[in-house]
């Protein structure tokens, strides 16, 4: 079996591991057969299925065996197909966490059979058994969430004040707080100088939070700041980190009685050029901003760090200080993501191949 092979080869798995993290592989390296686990959170989300099948499609193109399993938002099952994975003699894992906090145990597994772990996305915290990172730059998405806003109140040249309320992504994953700080930080200078409020007074990550990225979540929120903070008084705009809640905002909207498509229906930022979100931009009756992520290059890059490894090199990175989890800095590969609107959806999403035009006409409603 793998874990006992591996065992052999370096004397002992404590030695295994140092030798291996960070550093790649040494000394029968050529024993690797690129066989990789690769753990998502979720199929709830578009990104999430076709990454997964990104995935598989890259590493079985160089050959390598492949194990897919989703996680469903569940930490309890994510773990426990993690150390399935494990227990199946993976060489490699992949993993995009649920929680961020709670996979020390069944890395430190993973570490103990030889396995080298690359947190997909989001970062995993706590434990020193992660050896890369591959994402984005996930700071840059909050800026361009919140340059959007600027720039569709024009707050550069109208004093407001603006009414604008803030979400934040699931606490427990980790590219929520720069997603938030992103967002925070560029609009600082207006919550200063007052061009900017926020009547609910709710501004910090914890209480602007939405468990599981849900969108009912979203909608609930959505519907209770209007009740309580907006009597008599319009909102103009919502940062929100991510195309699902931009749905459940805008839903609550509506309910309330702001008209999608009116000039006056507050802006909505967005993330990850969902199929759906994207008909609305086009349209005019919803969001009017996502940040495009594309994905297919985040699998390349998570797929190359496998096969650098398994080639005896080690994996390019371009980001070594970024990223603490906590025990180190996480080597990390991180790519640059995109201000998405009505002006360049086409150029940017469709004409690069990422969603066709057809799939955003027939995007199914959200149920
Ligand atoms: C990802 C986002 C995604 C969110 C919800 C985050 O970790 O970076 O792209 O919108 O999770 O799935």
């Amino acid at each position: 079996m793998h874990v006992s092979r591996r065992r052999l080869l370096y004397g002992s798995a404590g030695i295994a591991a140092t030798t291996l993290a960070g550093c790649g592989l040494g000394e029968g390296s050529e024993e690797l057969t690129g066989f990789t686990g690769i753990a998502m959170p979720t199929t709830t989300s578009d990104r999430w299925v076709s990454e997964g099948a990104e995935l598989e499609d890259r590493l079985k193109g160089f050959g390598y065996k492949t194990i897919l399993a989703y996680g469903e938002d569940d930490v309890e099952q994510q773990t426990e197909q993690i150390q399935s994975m494990v227990d199946e003699g993976v060489e490699f894992l992949i993993v995009g966490a649920i929680d961020n906090t709670s996979l020390g145990p069944v890395l430190a597994n993973a570490k103990n059979a030889g396995i080298t772990v690359i947190a997909y996305d989001r970062l995993i915290l706590e434990t020193p058994d992660v050896d890369y990172y591959a994402s984005f730059d996930n700071y840059e998405v909050g800026v361009l969430q919140a340059r959007h806003i600027i720039d569709r109140l024009g707050l550069e040249e109208r004093s407001g004040p603006f009414n604008v309320e803030l979400f934040s992504g699931a606490l427990d994953d980790n590219n929520s707080q720069y997603f938030f700080m992103g967002g925070l930080d560029t609009l600082e200078s207006y919550l200063y100088s007052g061009a900017v409020a926020v009547p609910s007074g709710q501004t910090e990550q914890v209480p602007t939070a939405t468990a599981r990225w849900d969108r009912e979540v979203a909608r609930e929120r959505m519907a209770e700041l209007l009740d309580e903070h907006y009597g008599e008084r319009r909102l103009h705009a919502v940062l929100s980190p991510y195309d699902g809640i931009s749905r459940g905002v805008v839903e609550a909207l509506a309910d309330a009685g702001y008209e999608p498509g009116s000039d006056d229906f507050p802006v909505v930022t967005g993330q990850d050029a969902e199929p759906l979100s994207l008909k609305a931009i086009q349209e005019g009756t919803g969001q009017s901003e996502t940040v495009f992520k594309d994905t297919r290059q985040l699998a390349e890059v998570a797929a190359n760090m496998v096969k650098s490894i398994v080639d005896g090199g080690t994996p390019d990175v371009n980001d070594l200080g970024s990223y603490d989890n906590g025990f180190k800095f996480v080597p990390a590969y991180l790519l640059p993501p995109i201000d998405v609107t009505v002006e360049n959806y086409v150029e940017e999403v469709v004409d690069s191949g990422y969603v066709s035009q057809g799939t955003i006409d027939d995007a199914p409603e959200d149920d």
